[in-house]
């Protein structure tokens, strides 16, 4: 049996603490599943993932008598409540109590869709996360968010939701197409720049081997990222203070997508551009200096994450910035980087100096 190879404590009140098991090679192992489960269990999942993983699930789960399997389309525009309708539909025609857990096998759509319907079904039934894109490890696993897209806006209908578990197995990136695993690398540059100096270094040492998914350097990468995450979220867990610094560069990454329509940019892609920026305005407001600026542009140009997200039109993106739902009470609220491994939020950026900081960025 392979053993696991780390665990992370996500500590919160009462029963809602889980831990998320890291590895490489965990999943398959037999009844790896069992003690966050109990008699039924619905995988959900899409096509792509499931003839790459589902006898692995399958494998881990030794004593639940009922697996059925949801899968659901592939992509963005499927994390929707027509697909959130079917799947519930699948556990009530296969008559799933509410011993039952939900398995979300897949990215961050999956994980999301799958998360809304065990906060839901039956006023809530177990989940566990099995994360098998680079962004799913480290971010959307962790921390309970879930939610469905609705025509007017990304993740406007969901709930917080923790799961009972994270299956983190590093393994399952092996077969990540490289855009994607890109993509993720920015949310993991973010924990070195929000919250670890030591961790930015790291990355800065290690990122080529970290590319070609040396093994061990991505458990170690994941593992500093899903800790990071799990110190935040325990401090605060419904986001009513510090865990926005999770959203550094985001404010900007949000503009970014939506002022390209969604499909342009991969989330991560745009996070980098946003990243960038963030780090722009906070030389600009003299929480950082030069050098911190050119480091972390430096790293994401290493993750092959300077792109033409750069580029997009900074009227545009001011505008879009004004309905990101930062905004609180009409004042948009910013997180700037005190250096690296450090960050607090600010509100009254003067305009121009958010537009400087966007041109200046390309
Ligand atoms: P995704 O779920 O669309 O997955 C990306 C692509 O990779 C898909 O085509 C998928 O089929 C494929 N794939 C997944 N795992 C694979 C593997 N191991 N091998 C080969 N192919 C694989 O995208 P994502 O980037 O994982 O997630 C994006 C979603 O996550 C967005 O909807 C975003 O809103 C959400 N999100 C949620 C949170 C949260 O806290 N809940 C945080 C960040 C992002
Ligand atoms: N992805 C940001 C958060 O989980 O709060």
């Amino acid at each position: 049996m392979r053993a696991v190879n780390d665990r992370i404590e996500v500590a919160l009140p009462g029963e809602r603490s889980y831990p998320i098991l890291l590895g490489n090679g965990l999943l398959g192992t037999p009844g790896l599943l069992d003690p966050y489960t109990r008699n039924q269990a619905l995988v959900v999942t899409n096509a792509v993932v499931s003839g790459l993983y589902l006898e692995a699930v399958r494998r881990s789960l030794v004593s639940v008598d009922q697996v059925d399997i949801a899968e659901i389309g592939d992509g963005e525009t499927f994390k929707t409540l027509d697909t959130y309708a079917a799947v519930l539909d699948a556990l009530v025609d296969k008559r799933h109590n509410r011993t039952t857990t939900v398995i979300a096998l897949g990215g961050g759509v999956v994980g999301d869709v799958a998360g809304f319907v065990a906060a839901t079904y039956q006023r809530g039934v177990g989940l566990v996360q099995i994360p098998t894109t680079l962004l799913a490890l480290v971010d959307s696993s962790v921390g309970g968010k879930t939610a469905v897209n609705h025509p007017a806006g990304k993740n406007l209908i969901g709930a917080f939701y923790q799961p009972r578990a994270v299956v983190a197995d590093v393994g399952m990136l092996e077969t990540l197409p490289e855009r994607e695993f890109r993509a993720g690398l920015a949310e993991v540059v973010k924990y070195g720049v929000i919250a670890d100096q030591a961790f930015f270094q790291w990355l800065e040492s290690h990122i080529d081997d970290v590319l070609t998914r040396d093994p061990a350097c991505l458990v170690h990468a994941v593992r500093r990222s899903c800790e990071i995450k799990a110190e935040v979220v325990a401090d605060d867990e419904r986001e009513q203070g510090r865990r926005v610094i999770l959203n550094f560069g985001h404010t900007f990454g949000h503009a970014i997508e939506a002022v390209t329509g969604y499909e342009r940019f991969l989330h991560g892609e745009a996070v980098a551009a946003g990243m960038i920026m963030a780090m722009d305005l906070s030389v600009r407001l003299g929480r950082s200096d030069d050098r911190d600026r050119r480091r972390v542009r430096r790293l994401i140009e290493r993750c092959g994450l300077l792109t033409e997200a750069l580029e997009v039109d900074e009227d545009a993106l001011l505008d879009a910035m004004g309905m990101d739902k930062k905004v609180m009470d009409g004042r948009l609220r910013l997180i700037v980087c005190d250096g690296i491994g450090s960050v607090s939020v600010t509100s009254d950026v003067p305009e121009q100096t958010l537009k400087g900081a966007i041109s200046h960025s390309r």
